[in-house]
């Protein structure tokens, strides 16, 4: 388009009579691009050609483009303004807030039945007099096997499925996912002087076949006291009495042997299964009874090696299966649910 005498006040008609036509914002954005849009509109086109006019009427023709700009812009601002208004009060009617209507209920999320179980564990353990301690997740084989008396090539430690960080070299101490959380009672023993009592609770890990009761990741407590003067009846009394808590007293709770390298005597408690009663099903092996804990008087070679003297101190430890007491307090049948991320699952607790 070029300009010429009258072709400013003839495009700024034409773009006022259809902007008083336009009917809606799409029509509205319509106009704008064929009036003002920058490549093609009708009046960018007359001001980019003033340069082709005679020099002594660019001035004036510039001018004159420019106030038809300005005033096209602000004729279609108001026009754009009254449409969002419009839009807002449509809106505003037609989705009046209606007070009667039930609210929204809010999702709130929860504590994992894991995470619970372990609260309130370490709650009934502090009651008891116990402190709770952490350690790495990430231990040495020093930690978790050799100062526990399970030296390379013990065949005790086949007890425990070791995920490996490091390859198992002579001289060295490789890294590995602890199996239990056992490394502790030396972490806190070559810390600390008796009495001690803490209770570790954490993330263990397991290259495990993985079935109703067993996990390759798995949360436990461990529990160490050392003083003079304990012996098995305190291990017996505190047990029995953090089961009591955990299960109330009609539940039976078993203590019998077990070995482990560490502790001497070593026993286990084990609690009647809940799916059978006692009578032996998929879930307890057939045995009627699962499995909660292992447990000892800790082994004198595992006190001397931290520097103690085994004839003046003693002491008892234990490592507790947080998911198996979860699933007895919960009536779980499966240890699976707990990590499968099922929210129908999690959301009943
Ligand atoms: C231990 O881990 C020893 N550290 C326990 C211990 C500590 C003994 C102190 C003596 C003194 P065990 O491998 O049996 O022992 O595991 C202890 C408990 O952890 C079991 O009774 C069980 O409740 C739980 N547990 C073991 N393996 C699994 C698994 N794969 N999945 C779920 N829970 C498990």
């Amino acid at each position: 388009m070029v300009i010429e005498q009258g072709g400013i006040a003839a495009v700024v008609a034409e773009a006022r009579e259809k902007l008083a036509a336009c009917r809606d914002e799409p029509e509205l954005e319509r106009w704008h691009t064929e009036f003002l849009g920058r490549k093609a509109g009708k009046l960018n086109a007359l001001t980019r050609s003033v340069g082709t006019l005679p020099p002594d009427q660019r001035r004036a023709a510039g001018i004159a483009a420019n106030a038809a700009n300005r005033e096209l812009e602000q004729a279609y601002e108001a026009r754009a303004e009254n449409f969002r208004r419009a839009r807002l009060e449509t809106s505003i009617a037609e989705g009046k807030l209606d007070v009667t209507l039930p609210g929204r209920r809010p999702q709130i999320g929860r504590l994992h039945p894991v995470t619970q179980t372990l609260r309130d564990l370490l709650a009934a353990l502090t009651d008891l007099g116990f402190q709770v301690a952490e350690g790495p997740e990430i231990e040495t084989d020093y930690y978790n096997f050799e100062m526990l008396r399970i030296p390379q090539d013990h065949p005790a430690r086949d007890m425990w499925d070791t995920l490996w960080l490091d390859p198992l070299t002579e001289g060295r101490r490789p890294l590995l996912l602890r199996t239990h959380t056992s490394p502790n009672q030396i972490r806190v023993m070559e810390q600390r002087q008796p009495p001690i009592r803490i209770a570790v609770p954490g993330k263990c890990y397991r290259f495990e076949a993985v079935d109703a009761s067993h996990e390759w990741q798995l949360t436990q407590i461990e529990g160490l006291a050392v003083d003079e003067g304990i012996t098995l009846a305190d291990l017996k009394g505190t047990l029995g009495e953090l089961a009591r808590r955990m299960f109330g007293s009609e539940r039976q709770v078993m203590l019998r042997h077990a070995y482990f390298p560490f502790v001497e005597p070593g026993v286990e408690m084990a609690v009647d299964c809940f799916v059978c009663g006692g009578t032996g099903c998929g879930l307890c092996k057939g045995t009627g009874w699962i499995e909660i804990l292992g447990a000892g008087m800790v082994h004198p070679e595992v006190l001397s090696g931290v520097g103690y003297d085994p004839v003046r101190y003693t002491g008892f430890a234990w490592g507790l299966g947080v998911e198996r007491v979860a699933m007895l307090r919960y009536g779980i049948d499966d240890i699976r649910h707990f990590y499968g991320n099922d929210l129908r699952f999690l959301e009943q607790f």
